[in-house]
């Protein structure tokens, strides 16, 4: 027996399902083997996203969390460090991820409700000496889930990035819910993305697409992104079935 006694169930946007829309854009998607880039409508979506969020290119992957694996992997070595929100998403539902792909730590910061200040980057960025791990990525998650669906104001993130500059940190945003971010906060998506060396957005949140993400950032980073996509296992043949919902 069903406990949900509710017409609609607000758990999570992780629970959209396709539109009747999307499932016959699936129907009539024209594919070819991505692997090759030769499927249509995955190099048509990853040009799409590239395009509206300003950024060189972009890259088809299956899930989110295969996104922040990715960027781990390319801003950082063995031994760095990442500075995070304490609550995000790779330090708690990434079964450990940045450990285990990246072999990186993380150096969780406190907030109230996911934003955290240029001044906290600047304190917990480590002195350079060997008995440090060495600081080396920035992470933003906009909107903040665990905060509450938190959006990142401008003045936050331009402080933020300026303070990874000044040390020379990469910076890097979990967009899984950037478009809800930017429609709440009116923001153009590319306006934040200019501040970010990757940045990734998620078609199975609010869109309602069944599967895939997108991850997008300079040429050279979508090069070596192609690269570990296919070393993780996430490459894939006929995709343009997937990627049409959220074409
Ligand atoms: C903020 C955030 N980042 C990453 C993810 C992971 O995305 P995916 O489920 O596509 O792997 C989620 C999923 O809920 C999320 O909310």
């Amino acid at each position: 027996m069903s406990t949900n006694i509710f017409p609609v169930d607000l758990y999570s946007d992780t629970l959209t399902k396709p539109t009747a829309g999307m499932r016959q854009a699936i129907a009539n998607a024209e594919v070819g083997d991505e692997q090759k880039r030769e499927d249509p409508t995955v190099n048509k979506l990853e040009a799409m996203v590239a395009e509206r969020l300003g950024m060189g290119g972009a890259v088809f992957l299956p899930t989110g969390t295969m996104c922040n694996l990715i960027a781990h992997a390319i801003h950082c070595r063995p031994g760095d460090e990442i500075i995070i929100e304490q609550n995000s998403h790779p330090v708690h539902f990434e079964g450990g991820g940045p450990a285990v792909h990246s072999r990186v730590s993380i150096r969780g910061l406190a907030t109230e409700r996911g934003i955290f200040s240029a001044d906290q980057v600047e304190g917990a960025i480590r002195p350079n000496d060997p008995h440090f791990p060495r600081s080396r990525l920035v992470c933003l998650e906009d909107t903040h889930n665990m905060g509450g669906g938190t959006v990142w104001p401008m003045a936050a993130i331009e402080s933020v990035a300026a303070a990874a500059r000044k040390h020379k940190l990469k910076m890097h945003l979990d967009g899984a819910r950037l478009f809800n971010a930017t429609v709440a906060s009116g923001v153009k998506p590319a306006a934040v993305c200019k501040h970010f060396d990757s940045v990734w957005i998620d078609l199975t949140k609010g869109l309602g697409c069944p599967v895939g993400a997108v991850l997008a950032g300079p040429a050279d980073f979508i090069e070596e992104a192609r690269r570990l996509k296919q070393l993780y296992g996430g490459a894939m043949r006929q995709a343009g079935i997937i990627a049409a919902a959220g074409g």
